[in-house]
């Protein structure tokens, strides 16, 4: 059942439901008054093929207590656009119109795709609320950043994802929970060795595969924390986001958290190159070359390995050739369980798109090759072995 409270967005539940009609779903439309200010009763029973459970619809039942039936048919029901008003009255048990009364009563399962300005949704009672109805077992699908009706200041998320998105990520709340009381760290995108306050060195990574990783575990239980180089992406909704700038403080930020974490997946493209002397002040340019003296950065997975005790740990190796043999040796060297390889070289892999090709690495040698794929599937293949070596770790 997809359910539509007062936000600019709800123009797009009939296209959430038109896209689960689609995927083969049976669907049922409900909407609070508010949202009927942005889509007409028409359109969304249209779109849902039957009766919409409104005010109206929801008092004119003869007897009948509509949310309770409604709620005990759905599998799902899926609050799309939900406002910040709609997340305070389930995170507080609130029953006063017929979505928050649906959700009290009780679907299978609950999903929210937050709608709203980015400072509302940054703002710390929203989050507070968010926080509750992760605890009480709810999803959050979203928000995502970009345009949106009403002007955010910050730019930062707060618009809902697109209703393909939306169906797309569906089947992620049906995942087992089995990362429930295990704590996952992760780290993500590139680090920055700054040469001057305005000059640095780094790489292309973007962020995408850690993010995903750490979405995909809080999904299935754990509790995350994402230890992020510089990117552009939005947290994932109940991930706790350690954001650090240079190789050293990602060094500092891990070695901190490592002891009591179950598992490690370091998907940071972590520079591997610093200047030996940055300077405090902007070098003005001068002549036509510039020679750089450059010292290792600390390596974050090898200082680890004289510490690693029962958790697993999980690297990515980019390679533009001789792979398999590089990677084995790395994982051997960190003492890693097992090495993603990856050819940043390769089209649709690595850096900065949607998807990813890798190829899963032992220390033993063994080598599976495993399809191009979206990035959020395969942070669910990586974490499904991350949970076969957490329960058996021989
Ligand atoms: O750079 P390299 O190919 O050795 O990276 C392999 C793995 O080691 C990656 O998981 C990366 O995050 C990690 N790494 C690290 N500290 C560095 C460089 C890489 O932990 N300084």
């Amino acid at each position: 059942m997809v359910a539509a409270t007062g936000g600019a967005a709800a123009v797009k539940t009939p296209f959430v439901l038109r896209r689960l009609r689609e995927a083969g779903h049976e669907v049922r439309a409900a909407a609070t008054d508010d949202a009927y200010r942005f889509v007409t009763p028409l359109s969304l029973s249209l779109a849902a093929g039957g009766e919409v459970l409104d005010r109206e619809s929801w008092f004119e039942t003869h007897g009948r207590a509509l949310h309770l039936e409604w709620a005990a048919w759905a599998d799902l029901l899926l609050v799309a656009p939900a406002t910040a008003d709609a997340l305070a009255s389930a995170a507080h048990g609130h029953g006063h119109d017929v979505v928050s009364a649906l959700v009290l009563a009780g679907p299978g399962c609950v999903a929210w795709a937050p709608a709203m300005n980015g400072e509302m949704w940054a703002n710390r009672a929203v989050q507070r609320n968010v926080e509750q109805l992760l605890g009480d077992g709810h999803a959050i699908l979203g928000p995502a950043q970009g345009g949106m009706a009403a002007l955010s200041e910050s730019g930062g998320p707060g618009r809902m994802l697109e209703p393909e998105e939306l169906v797309e990520r569906l089947p992620e709340l049906f995942l087992a929970r089995d990362f429930e009381e295990r704590t996952i760290l992760v780290s993500a995108g590139p680090t920055r060795e700054y040469l001057d306050p305005v000059r640095f060195l780094s790489n292309p990574s973007s962020g995408r595969m850690g993010y995903a990783v750490a979405a995909a575990a809080k999904a299935r239980g754990a509790r995350v924390e994402l230890v992020s180089g510089p990117t552009t992406l939005p947290a994932p909704a109940g991930v706790e986001v350690v954001p650090v700038t240079t190789a050293q403080e990602m060094y500092d930020a891990i070695r901190e958290r490592f002891a009591g974490c179950d598992a490690l997946v370091m998907t940071a493209a972590v520079a591997d190159w610093r200047s030996a002397n940055p300077s405090g002040r902007k070098e003005p340019k001068s002549g036509e070359r510039l020679t750089l003296e450059l010292a290792r950065t600390p390596d974050i997975l090898e200082s680890l390995a004289a510490h690693k005790g029962r958790q697993v740990v999980v690297g990515f190796a980019m390679e533009t050739e001789e792979g398999v043999a590089r990677a084995v040796e790395k994982a051997r060297r960190k003492k890693l369980d097992f090495i993603c390889l990856n050819y940043p070289t390769r089209e649709g892999s690595a850096f900065g798109g949607e998807e990813n090709e890798i190829t899963v690495v032992t220390p033993a040698g063994s080598t599976e090759p495993l399809p191009r794929m979206p990035k959020r599937e395969l942070a669910h293949i990586i974490l499904d072995r991350v949970a076969g070596l957490l329960s058996d770790p021989s």
